[in-house]
């Protein structure tokens, strides 16, 4: 049985039982809760690392933000004080400005953009940019779906129906923006914060995609849905580039390989849960509204004024073009 499969069957723990006693065990911070793609992405890298290094070397997550806010523990592997972190791409993006290119509105259109853009020469860029900007290495993706937008009042179908909306968005400039070309001023807010706020009406809505939804427990506090697909979530695994520049050669292939192994343990996850995990969201009462008009509003009032905006920041519109080339759309 391969870790991968080990994996989707519920029994990749299984090797930690064998680890010999000097195994060397990494943290991990985990921004998410359990039942999500970081956990499983998690789970599919430790198998990997484990089955790799023959048992030598390890990882334990901690999930929920036990080990600091998704934004600070870049900084925190950044400085080696912290191992690993698997966080969503758009809470890098402040300490690297290019993978930005990512969470621009309405870029990536489907998982099989998303695969296709991390795992080619693109991705690849931006994990050596990445390197350079903020001192940790992208070794693996996990893949989350599009981020839904959840609120507790009303349906909202059209830009309209938003308006009144007070909204949490992460702290990143792209994602303001993008609330913004839709009419309202977003509430930034750390991740740890955001299930408190949302319980307590500080907001009344905020945007993850349905796995998140779900390990985050958010349907306890949200009523409604509005099928968005305006940002697809890729949430990476890093690795402090101290840790791993300090380790050997060849351990540095097993974090590698155990990398690009759970990369496709996540891509797998997300096809075979995400349907599962819908339903699963409505059986507990949450009611799910599609975008007006195939979200076709929403879409040029992003594109158009939230692109133009980061060209700079990204590093240049010929490499916005870059990826849409990529994904065979036209340029602009
Ligand atoms: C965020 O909204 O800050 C992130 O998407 C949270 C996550 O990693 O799931």
């Amino acid at each position: 049985m391969t870790y991968l499969t080990r994996l989707l069957t519920g029994t990749a723990v299984s090797l930690a039982l064998a680890l010999p006693a000097a195994a060397a065990e990494y943290r991990i911070a985990v921004g998410d809760g359990a039942g999500g793609t970081q956990e499983a992405l998690g789970k599919a890298f430790i198998a990997a690392l484990e089955e790799e290094s023959g048992g030598e070397m390890t990882g334990k997550l901690f999930l929920n933000g036990q080990l600091g806010d998704e934004q600070d523990t870049v900084t925190a592997a950044a400085t080696g004080t912290l191992d690993f972190s698997i966080l969503a791409i758009n809470n890098i993006t402040p300490f690297s400005p290019s993978v930005g290119t990512l969470t621009l509105p309405y870029v990536i259109l489907s998982q099989d953009d998303a695969e296709k853009i991390t795992q080619g020469e693109i991705g690849q860029q931006m994990i050596d940019q990445t390197i350079e900007d903020a001192g940790v290495r992208i070794i693996g993706w996990a893949y989350s779906g599009f981020r839904v937008l959840t609120n507790s009042k009303k349906p909202v179908s059209t830009v309209e129906d938003l308006q009144g909306l007070v909204v949490r968005v992460p702290k990143n400039e792209i994602m303001i923006e993008t609330y913004k070309s839709w009419g309202i001023n977003p509430t930034p807010m750390a991740w740890g914060e955001t299930f408190a706020a949302l319980q307590q009406k500080v907001v009344d809505g905020q945007d993850n995609p349905y796995m998140t939804v779900y390990a985050m427990k958010f349907d306890e506090v949200q009523k409604y849905i509005t099928n968005l697909r305006y940002l697809f979530s890729i949430e990476p695994i890093i690795v402090s580039e101290a840790l791993f520049e300090s380790l050997s050669e060849e351990e540095q292939q097993h974090v590698l390989a155990a990398g690009e192994a759970a990369t496709q343990a996540s891509a797998e996850f997300l096809r075979s849960e995400e349907a599962k995990i819908r339903e699963e969201l409505v059986s507990r009462g949450m009611e799910i509204t599609d975008p007006a008009d195939d979200e076709k509003e929403f879409m040029e009032l992003a594109t158009t004024n939230v692109w133009p905006k980061f060209y700079d920041q990204i590093g240049g519109k010929e490499v916005l073009n870059e990826v849409l080339t990529a994904l065979d759309r036209p340029t602009v």
